[in-house]
């Protein structure tokens, strides 16, 4: 297992490439089962989720390459309709063929992802999505199985936004016969990136983006020519943490303020400053940040992923910070190894109090998911001398070459392969 090796307290300086979202490019992956031929997407990372999703797409008989930032999957035959417990288990982001599937095929088995580092994660508003746009879906044996004649449009309301649930439903919808209407749904960049690429292919959607999807179904989709991922805005955001707790000058290359306004401004308010250029955004530190206090919510919130980055970076702040997690009701796991490093925080139920202290100091530490290892590398950065950071495979699932880009940027850290 890979460990990085960091010696804290540089001041980090330079440019940084943002790669494409991964939160993006797995649902527009799987939105390749919804048409036949070739589809090519570009400006996917290299993650070890893109691994498992085109593992999963390959299982299920789809051809599948990805080279120099391009994916090429040819949907044309599909030969096994069902998404297994081994891969599932990996990443729960495999739920995402299930709508698909259902819609062009008729058929899906798929493992039930089950309960993960940060909460229970159900999939019930999925599947009673589904449900009413005519699905028969029956729980067996841990898996989910979905059957249907042609899907039929249907109002769905979300008790509360769902990410991969309002992508799974608008993918089932976009060949069911009639029009749905997703309400309350969630409003991420990454659910307006599938829509525009979902649009390309011929799907007529209206108001991705808004709380109100209106999406009428059609009976066939062209396949994906060439399309786009957006910049990953959690990529960006962590690296904004890194430049404010470093006090240092990243130039983030293309990523987009329009994608990262709650963060921004809350890092504005810590004294962290931001020029927009024609290349991207250029981000400063000169100071201690001050303390802010946090609440995650769906977007346009405060991004829950970006909650342990946030905390990382309010350790070290003058004053404290009152955190508060409302999406996820787990995602504390970072506080433990955070105070190794020397940070004080204590938690109540879903709030973090965060004191400032003046410095950290380095120390070995154990990653617990992918946002809470960001989090250790972000204190990691600016802790006096040397963290371990153990189990990194998490931070490799999310960050594309995160230690490279750091040590172009002046950082001082090591990859241990064992
Ligand atoms: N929820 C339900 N029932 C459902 C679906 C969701 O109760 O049927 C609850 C969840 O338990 C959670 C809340 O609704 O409390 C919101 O969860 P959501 O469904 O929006 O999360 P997700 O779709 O599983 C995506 C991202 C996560 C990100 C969340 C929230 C992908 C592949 N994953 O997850 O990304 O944290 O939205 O923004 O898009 C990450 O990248 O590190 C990551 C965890």
């Amino acid at each position: 297992m890979d460990r990085l090796i960091i010696r804290g307290g540089k001041p980090l300086k330079g440019e940084v490439e943002i790669s494409g979202a991964k939160n993006a490019a797995l649902p527009i992956m799987t939105a390749s089962i919804l048409t036949s031929g070739e589809n090519t997407i570009t400006k996917v990372p290299d993650l070890k989720d893109v691994k498992i999703m085109g593992a999963l797409l390959s299982n299920l008989g789809i051809k599948f390459r990805h080279h120099n930032g391009i994916v090429v999957i040819d949907s044309s035959e599909i030969k096994n309709f069902e998404a297994p417990y081994e891969l599932v288990k990996t990443m729960r982001a495999s739920v995402l063929v299930l709508g698909p599937m259902l819609a062009r095929y008729g058929r899906a088995k798929v493992s039930l992802p089950g309960g993960c580092a940060i909460g229970a994660r159900p999939i019930n508003m999925h599947l009673m999505g589904l449900e009413k746009m005519g699905a028969r879906i029956k729980l067996d044996s841990g898996y989910v199985i979905a059957k249907a004649n042609r899907l039929k449009g249907a109002s769905i309301y979300f008790d509360t936004p769902t990410v991969t649930g309002t992508e799974n439903l608008m993918m089932a919808a976009v060949l069911a016969k009639g029009t749905t209407i997703l309400e309350n749904a969630a409003r991420e960049p990454e659910i307006i990136d599938l829509a525009n690429c979902l649009i390309s292919m011929g799907a007529r959607i209206k108001g991705a983006g808004e709380g109100i999807i209106e999406i009428q179904g059609t009976d066939e989709l062209k396949p994906i020519r060439k399309y786009e991922i957006i910049p990953d805005r959690i990529e960006a955001g962590t690296f904004m943490t890194i430049a404010g707790i470093t006090r240092g000058d990243l130039l983030l290359k293309g990523c987009r303020r329009e994608h990262l306004d709650a963060l921004m401004i809350k890092l504005e308010d810590t004294g962290i400053a931001f020029k927009e250029t024609k290349t991207g955004i250029r981000v400063t530190a000169n100071n201690r940040p001050s303390a802010k206090d946090i609440r995650t919510m769906p977007h346009p919130g405060f991004p829950t992923d970006m909650q342990a980055q946030f905390m990382a970076l309010m350790s070290i702040a003058k004053g404290t910070s009152i955190i508060k997690e409302t999406v996820f009701e787990n995602r504390f796991m970072h506080v433990a190894e955070l105070r190794r490093i020397g940070a004080d925080i204590s938690i109540e139920g879903n709030t973090a109090t965060v004191k400032g202290v003046e410095k950290l100091k380095g120390a070995p530490v154990m990653a617990t998911d992918l946002r809470a290892s960001a989090s250790l590398v972000v204190a990691a950065l600016c802790a006096e001398g040397e963290s371990t950071i153990h189990r990194i495979y998490h931070l490799d699932r999310g960050y594309e070459r995160m230690d490279e880009k750091l040590r172009q940027v002046g950082a001082d850290i090591e990859r241990v392969t064992s």
